[in-house]
């Protein structure tokens, strides 16, 4: 943008200078169409209009030379008419031929000068030549007044077609016919040049000796010396010629030389006719007729005349001389005009780049004044942020560091209580052949929070680099073995096949044997978490020559692509992971592969694939002490869960009590499945779901209540919650969520989503069994209401979705009322719930079952037309739609304790 304005600013200067007018005052332009260029007198005549011209800076002259041909100069006269000359001069070739053209010159407007030659009209606005008339009568008279005796004389003149020869011809004749001495023998007529007269000259001279010749030119004048030479005459015959040119070749010369006796001076008026046309293009007054002087030159005053001449040229030369030197200093003046535009322009730009930079430079030091508070600004933050971090990062460490020693604390009295745990359910195995639920429940959730601690402690020495491995060479095959070993009864019970292939020789490597297993075990648990049931699961071990590649594949969920490289980082979990999880295990396993020079990558496609490559030998274990002692058993620091012993409690209830209400709970943790099954199913016919399906369970089932954890593995809680209450045939189940989210936000959530209670874990079984109670009575309060208010359901106390699914159930079944063949069936198809869903809805609400619920609408409608019409008892039996009074009469007496004529009374 800056470059544009610049390169335009220069384009301005330039033109500027380009442009300014080196002449404020118009030039004056000047047509001359010259009658012919070939004799000198013509050359003398176009040498000074140009001396003339060069005098006046704004003239500007062309001349055009016509060679004698009248047409072309008729031509020319045009061009210049239409080049719109400021004046325009003529020397006629012929006087008849060209007047036209000069007339119509001056009619278009353009001043024109005759010069030498007249035309036939006055139609022009100046003529300037000599007086030809008087020419020929000098002529005649000079040689008058040489004459003593009686002489003859020949005249040659010029072409008589133009002015000067006719004219000429006659002054000479009219002087010479009132004279008795001298005698005109005859009369030549040429055409200006010698050969035209040689002939005609030569001829007659046969026939007379003329004393005297006048030729109207110096030229045809030396003709006829030369015819004269030839008969050798020439020093008695005197020659008289017009002219009187100066030069070598001119009449002066020739009178000098004594070849002429005379020459009479007809000047060109060259200079003249410049001087005119500047006159009238000035506006100034300027004689029509221009009259230029005569004289006779002979060899009396051709001295003196020759001196003068030689004056003029000299002037002339001189002037010409000045000229040129003016000429060069205009030239001068001019080149040095525009080198000093040229320079002003330049000063100007360079003043403007000065400004610029001036301006510029203040910007750029109030912006880099402006960067340099900003940087300020951003340091202080900066070294604030710096500040804030340490002191985070100090606030963190003693938070870690607490809960690091809170998590040494704890595993003491939780080993104790473990190992406790062990020696009682021991004692009971050997007095009651298994241990008991609770306490294997105990056992088993005593060690997975062992493993939990263990991995927080993992993780802290792994941030601190205090791990230290302890290399042993073993076979890979056997940790895996032992590992996997935990997971079979898992994998039968979750119907997941577990395939295992290993290479054929053993896997001998430098590894941690703690930091192997526990590698392996969570990756494994990470494949079993997401694996569903009837998935599988491939292990596989394979050699290379430097290293050992273990592949864990499942066909899980996946992990998305966007998560993969995070997946390895703490506390984080796929996006797709609504299980609950620390989120530590697979950083874990990165670390200690990598502490053993080792890899692990993931490969996700359909399902995940772990590979993990550690590589052989244990050059690589460098700084680490190597054991080379052999150790028979792995002995593990975790134990595995022992699910075998409480496999076989029962999930769904093997004797279903009619009077219980039903309880699905939604969960995926089996062990807490199993401890509400074993305290609720005394009250209540107990179903589960994992979570898996379970909206689907909830339609099969329609129970009376859920219990349901927020973290579930397809969808979560909310959604769930969300889903059921918005679904006519689910929303009258109360949902009680049961979750280990004590945060405010989830609380509210839940209970956006249509949850009717919120329950943390930890809980207490009684508040859980009273929460229970509580949901079904209110439950049981909303169907009182229902049934006994049927027609005014609109109170706000209850759940909309019920006021909405009685109301519209109502609508249907009044419209219908008089129809005895209207069925269940029907109802349920315009409700758009299967026959099954409706019994259970309408029993869960109203407490009685679809078709008493018609039955009683029949007869409560029947009571108020007893009531409000005179209608026959057995019209309204008919009207509500029984089959036969009769049968009407009966149910009515049944719920009303008398027969209808009795209720008219
Ligand atoms: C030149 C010339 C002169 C003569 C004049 C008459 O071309 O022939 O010699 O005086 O023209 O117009």
């Amino acid at each position: 943008m800056r470059i544009h304005c610049l390169l335009y600013f220069l384009f301005l200067i330039l033109s500027f200078i380009s442009c300014t007018p080196r002449e404020t005052k118009k030039t004056i332009h000047i047509g001359f169409s010259q009658a012919m260029s070939s004799d000198n007198w013509r050359k003398e005549m176009e040498k000074s209009m140009q001396v003339q011209a060069s005098l006046y800076p704004r003239v500007e002259l062309e001349i055009k030379s016509a060679n004698n041909n009248v047409k072309s100069q008729i031509e020319q006269i045009k061009d210049f008419v239409e080049a719109q000359v400021d004046v325009l001069i003529v020397s006629p070739i012929k006087s008849k031929p060209v007047t036209t053209a000069i007339e119509n010159a001056l009619k278009a407007g353009i001043p024109t000068i005759v010069i030498d030659r007249k035309i036939e009209s006055n139609n022009y606005t100046a003529y300037i030549g000599a007086n030809n008339v008087d020419i020929g009568e000098d002529a005649a008279k000079y040689i008058l007044s040489g004459i003593r005796e009686e002489s003859t004389v020949v005249q040659i003149t010029g072409d008589i077609a133009s002015s000067p020869a006719k004219e000429r011809q006659l002054g000479f004749e009219s002087v010479l016919k009132h004279s008795k001495k001298v005698k005109l023998l005859a009369t030549i007529h040429g055409d200006w040049e010698k050969p035209s007269i040689k002939a005609p000259l030569n001829k007659l001279l046969d026939s007379v000796n003329p004393d005297y010749i006048f030729a109207h030119n110096d030229r045809m004048a030396i003709g006829g010396w030369e015819v004269l030479q030839q008969h050798n005459i020439q020093n008695q015959v005197k020659i008289i010629g017009v002219d009187g040119l100066y030069g070598p070749n001119g009449g002066i010369q020739y009178v000098k030389d004594e070849i002429l006796l005379a020459t009479i001076l007809y000047p060109t008026g060259g200079a003249e006719a410049i001087d005119l046309a500047v006159k009238i293009v000035n506006g100034e007054f300027v004689n029509k007729n221009n009259t230029l002087n005569t004289v006779v030159i002979d060899s009396v005053n051709v001295d003196l005349m020759q001196n003068q001449f030689n004056k003029l040229v000299e002037q002339q030369n001189d002037i010409e001389g000045q000229q040129e030197v003016i000429d060069e200093q205009v030239r001068a003046y001019q080149s040095q005009n525009s080198m000093i535009k040229l320079m002003i322009g330049l000063l100007i730009l360079l003043l403007a780049l000065a400004l610029w930079s001036i301006y510029s430079a203040i910007k750029i030091s109030r912006g880099k004044r402006k960067l340099e508070i900003i940087n300020e600004k951003i340091k202080t933050q900066r070294n604030q942020i710096k500040k804030f971090a340490q002191q985070l990062k100090v606030s963190n460490e003693s938070k870690i560091n607490f809960f690091t020693a809170l998590s040494h604390e704890f595993k003491t009295p939780l080993t104790l209580i473990t190992s406790s745990i062990e020696t009682i359910s021991e004692q009971n195995k050997a007095l009651a052949g298994e241990s008991s639920f609770e306490i294997n429940l105990i056992l088993n959730n005593s060690r997975r929070l062992i493993r939990l601690i263990n991995e927080l402690l993992d993780f802290r020495k792994l941030e601190t680099d205090s791990i230290t491995l302890k290399p042993r060479k073993i076979d890979v095959k056997e940790i895996l073995e032992h590992v996997l070993n935990d997971f079979k009864l898992e994998a039968v019970k979750n119907s997941v096949q577990l395939k295992v292939k290993y290479s054929k020789d053993p896997c001998f490597l430098w590894i941690d044997v703690h930091a192997l297993d526990k590698v392996f075990f969570n990756v494994l648990s990470n494949a079993m978490k997401f694996t569903p049931p009837h998935g599988k699961i491939e292990v596989e071990t394979i050699e290379e020559v430097d290293k050992v590649k273990i592949s864990i594949k499942d066909t899980g969920i996946g992990i998305p692509q966007e998560d993969i490289e995070n997946i390895f980082n703490p506390f984080v979990q796929a996006s797709n992971n609504e299980r609950p999880s620390s989120g530590l295990g697979l950083y874990i396993a990165k670390q200690f592969i990598e502490l053993h020079k080792g890899t692990i990558n993931i490969h996700t496609q359909k399902g995940t694939e772990f590979v993990i490559t550690i590589p052989k030998g244990y050059e690589h274990l460098q700084h680490v002490e190597i054991y080379t002692d052999h150790i028979n058993s792995i002995v593990r620091d975790q134990e595995p869960l022992k699910r075998s012993e409480y496999e076989v409690l029962a999930l769904e209830p093997t004797v279903v009590q009619d009077y219980f209400p039903n309880l699905l709970i939604i969960e995926d943790n089996m062990d807490l499945c199993r401890l509400l099954v074993k305290q609720l199913k005394n009250d209540f016919n107990m179903y589960i779901s994992n979570g898996d399906g379970a909206f689907k369970k909830v339609l099969d089932l329609i129970p009376d209540v859920i219990i349901c954890d927020l973290n579930l593995p397809e969808t979560s809680g909310f959604e769930l919650a969300k889903k059921l209450k918005e679904d006519l045939r689910t929303s009258h189940i109360p949902v009680i969520i049961l979750t280990a989210m004590a945060d405010e936000d989830s609380y509210i959530e839940a209970l956006t989503a249509g949850a009717d209670f919120y329950m943390t874990k930890p809980f207490q079984m009684d508040a859980l069994k009273q929460v229970l109670k509580t949901v079904l009575y209110n439950k049981e309060r909303l169907r009182y209401y229902y049934t006994n208010k049927l027609d005014s359901v609109t109170s706000t106390d209850f759940d909309k979705e019920e006021q909405d699914f009685i109301k519209k159930m109502n609508k249907y079944l009044l419209n219908n009322l008089n129809n005895p063949e209207f069925s269940v069936e029907e109802l349920a198809r315009g409700l758009h719930i299967s026959r099954v869903q409706l019994y259970r809805k309408v029993k869960a609400i109203l407490g009685v079952s679809v078709s008493d619920y018609i039955n009683g609408l029949r007869l409560e409608k029947a009571q108020e037309l007893l009531q409000d019409t005179s209608l026959q008892i057995s019209e309204i039996a008919y009207e509500v739609g029984f089959s036969s009074p009769g049968y009407f009469s009966t149910a009515f007496k049944n719920k009303y304790g008398m027969t209808p004529k009795h209720y008219r009374g």
